[in-house]
């Protein structure tokens, strides 16, 4: 994939909290020439913030209990093939998928993580951007492959550290640039 079908592509956003990049993809499918719909919003987490994204803009979404990720991940792929989901975009899901989930959905999963990859993967990566003295940190789109935050890089979005920044300061300014990099991410995967 990674082409236009001669439709809008049904979209699954995966979330576990705030939701923040969720709402930056609602307002882009939004555009006409976005050629995504969402049409499906998948939070593990029932207190998670975004799911009033969800609610607010009427997608369907569904809480997934997560106490056995076999099951929780059969459950999700009953949905996914339920709502003919032909793309998935993990915006803050804090689970990894395992690669038997990958290999029996077939279509592109894309993730969006806070650094310059191959550069920090995994948790706190601007704790260690600051801890490293690093000029710049930022975030990447990539394609999601069984390995933790490794596969085919989509787009990458740079924003300079200060001496003053702390971890907060730091999410703050990624988070910023985030919201701008996930929707020119798609269009870019889609060559729209
Ligand atoms: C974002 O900064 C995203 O890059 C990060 O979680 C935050 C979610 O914010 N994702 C990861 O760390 C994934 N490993 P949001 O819920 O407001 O979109």
């Amino acid at each position: 994939m990674g082409k236009l079908i001669g439709r809008n592509l049904n979209t699954s956003v995966f979330i576990s909290g705030r939701g923040s990049n969720l709402l930056s993809l609602i307002r882009y499918s939004k555009i006409q020439k976005s050629k995504i719909n969402i049409n499906l919003v998948i939070s593990n987490n029932k207190l998670s913030k975004g799911l009033k994204y969800a609610k607010k803009n009427k997608i369907k979404f569904h809480i997934i209990n997560y106490s056995k990720k076999n099951h929780a991940e059969r459950v999700i792929l009953k949905y996914l093939k339920k709502n003919k989901i032909d793309l998935i975009c993990l915006a803050g899901f804090m689970k990894i998928l395992s690669s038997g989930f990958i290999r029996k959905f077939k279509n592109p999963i894309l993730n969006i993580h806070p650094s310059l990859l191959p550069k920090y993967k995994g948790l706190n990566t601007h704790r260690r951007a600051i801890q490293n003295k690093d000029k710049f940190s930022g975030a990447t789109v990539h394609l999601v492959t069984s390995k933790l935050d490794t596969g085919k890089i989509i787009l990458q979005k740079k924003v300079r550290i200060s001496k003053a920044d702390t971890e907060q300061t730091l999410a703050k300014k990624v988070l910023k640039i985030e919201h701008k990099l996930y929707p020119a991410a798609i269009k870019k995967f889609l060559k729209v």
